[in-house]
């Protein structure tokens, strides 16, 4: 038996692995953690691990490093025994130029769309380095992610994905189904 503190996008979670069959996921507050095992001393010894995808990637070792630096004076010791990041958003400011290589690696994107997500990762970087997180949320979300884009981002035009975490669930995107139409390809 062991425990997992996970997060998915915007929650924390705790899930207690009691036995294979059984999960039980309570979501927290990350200072919550020493208060659940306060109440539910029996899990104390269990093996703890931090878990978690996206954003996580900036939780996760947060949460992790905080545990590893306080257990030693803790009165409330946890077991921790590691970590685990899924997709992690690490580093923003250093991992958003990568975006335009790895769509066009891929075959998501073609040349010019590569060179419009490259000046819009280089506009993001700027605005994380000048300190303006919304704004430079803004530009993520609409380059990529969609999530609060009361419209379709480029990422889902261009590529016809709507599920970001798995491409081979994409269909022709908008801006190539204009240029099946346009050039009759449509037609056979
Ligand atoms: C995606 O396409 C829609 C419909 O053409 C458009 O309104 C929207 O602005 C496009 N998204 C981006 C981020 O350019």
């Amino acid at each position: 038996r062991w425990l997992c503190f996970v997060w998915h996008h915007g929650l924390w979670s705790m899930t207690l692995v009691m036995a294979p069959w059984s999960l039980v996921s309570v979501h927290l507050g990350p200072c919550a953690l020493t208060q659940f095992f306060q109440i539910f001393s029996e899990y104390q010894s269990n093996d703890f691990y931090a878990t978690g995808e996206s954003y996580a990637g900036k939780y996760v070792p947060a949460i992790g490093y905080y545990i590893h630096k306080h257990n030693p004076i803790a009165k409330v010791k946890i077991n921790f025994k590691g970590v685990a990041i899924g997709d992690g958003l690490c580093d923003p400011e250093l991992m958003l130029g990568g975006y335009g290589d790895f769509l066009y690696q891929t075959g998501l994107i073609d040349m010019l769309q590569k060179q419009y997500v490259e000046q819009q990762t280089a506009s993001g970087v700027q605005l994380i380095q000048q300190e303006k997180w919304v704004e430079a949320f803004e530009v993520f979300d609409s380059l990529l992610n969609g999530d609060i884009l009361p419209y379709p981002s480029f990422f889902q035009n261009a590529t016809g994905c709507t599920n970001y975490f798995n491409y081979l669930q994409c269909q022709v995107g908008t801006q190539s189904k204009a240029y099946i139409q346009m050039r009759g390809l449509n037609k056979g």
